[in-house]
């Protein structure tokens, strides 16, 4: 090995690591494939869901990892929480739904492997685990956020994520149409789990028009309770609306599909809507206004660190949480000045305040 000189490390080829610390593990008790990435705490502990789902290879969980928990640290920046960005993703085998025990066994060796970090990172809910994961977790690390509050947590976050989007998309319907009013505007919200089902019953009791699909044909009875147009999955994402609002899995939007968009603009929640940063530029020239998913998605976690963290009433966390839409309105408006794309724009946002963190921390 080549020694470290004065100038710094050798230089490897390839790009350079920018994460503090990634953990990648064979759980001792469940033999499953455990990830823990922490991107940086810069702004403070890094925070981030942990992921449950099934991997081809344990490969693309690190991936997963990587990729996400930098998504976090922008998250938490735009936010203007005093926390940085990390990630767990646990590799299941395709198709392997664990059963309760070793359910148990996979969440004992994710949090394990957070305890070892001794609070450089806390974990929460993500795709596949729920408040209930989060006190299994919580047996043997503090690193837990929204247990369900009858366990001392604040629960499950995603009304608080659904209305901060709403507040995105108010923000976003007054750059793009001069009013933030949802009422007479016609909104397609694809997927309705969690997220998308709790924002759709706020946009129809706002009086937006609503266009709703699910790979779920189960979901097409909130769709009738709602008196929502229901479109199967693969139509839903051409149809003729004035905002789209991705609410399901992630890549959604990209060099393939941007073409079929007949939409003004796009906001949802859906983490990782692009397949490519480059795709925002794509999304720009065709002159659809994109909102970015870490500023539009953050309020879950902004509502958990505010009651969790930091004890506040429910009713300033809400306040918080409504923050998202000044935010996304800051962000647009620095974008149409510039001429930048708004993900150009909220990029710029999350680094001047990670290196105005790191200016205050090199002061003597
Ligand atoms: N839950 C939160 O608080 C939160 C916070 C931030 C971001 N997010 C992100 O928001 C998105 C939704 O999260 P959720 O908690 O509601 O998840 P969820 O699993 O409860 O809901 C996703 C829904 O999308 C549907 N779906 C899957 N593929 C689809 C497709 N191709 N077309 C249409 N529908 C499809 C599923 O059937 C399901 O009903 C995810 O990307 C998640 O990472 C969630």
């Amino acid at each position: 090995m080549r020694p470290i000189s004065q100038d710094g490390p050798p230089s490897g080829s390839g790009p350079p690591l920018e994460h503090e610390q990634v953990r990648v593990r064979r759980g001792p008790r469940s033999g499953v494939p455990v990830v823990v990435a922490v991107h940086s705490t810069v702004l403070g502990q890094a925070i981030g869901g942990c992921r449950l789902t099934g991997y081809r290879h344990w490969t693309e969980a690190l991936d997963d990892a990587l990729r996400l928990s930098a998504a976090m640290t922008d998250k938490c920046a735009v936010a203007g929480l005093p926390n940085g960005g990390g990630k767990t993703v646990v590799a299941l085998p395709t198709g392997y739904v664990p059963g309760p025990a070793a359910r148990r066994a996979i969440l004992h060796d994710v949090a394990d492997t957070i305890a070892e970090l001794a609070g450089a990172y806390a974990t929460g809910p993500d795709i596949g685990t729920g408040p209930r994961d989060m006190t299994i977790i919580a047996e043997r690390t503090p690193y837990a956020f929204c247990r369900p509050p009858a366990d001392g947590g604040s629960g499950d976050s995603s009304v608080h994520t659904a209305t901060g989007v709403v507040a995105a998309l108010r923000a976003l319907c007054a750059a793009a149409f001069g009013s933030p009013e949802p009422a007479g505007r016609r909104l397609a919200v694809l997927g309705l789990g969690r997220v998308g089902g709790h924002l759709a019953r706020q946009l129809a009791a706002a009086g937006a028009d609503l266009v709703v699909t699910d790979v779920d044909p189960g979901r097409r009875a909130l769709a009738d309770e709602l008196g929502a147009t229901w479109r199967e999955p693969e139509d839903a994402l051409g149809c003729e609306v004035d905002v789209l609002v991705p609410a399901a899995l992630g890549g959604i939007l990209n060099p393939d599909t941007v073409p079929r968009l007949r939409c003004a603009a796009v906001a949802g929640p859906a983490n990782n809507q692009l397949d490519a940063p480059a795709t925002a530029d794509l999304l720009h020239r065709r002159g659809i206004l994109w909102a970015p998913d870490f500023v539009v998605s953050a309020g879950g976690i902004i509502h958990a660190t505010a009651v969790e963290l930091h004890h506040e009433t429910t009713e300033r966390a809400v306040a918080r949480v409504r923050g998202i839409g000044d935010t996304l309105a800051r962000i647009l408006a620095d974008a149409a000045r510039t001429g930048d794309t708004p993900a150009a724009a909220a990029h710029r946002l999350a680094r001047q305040r990670l290196d105005g963190r790191r200016l205050d921390l090199a002061r003597p």
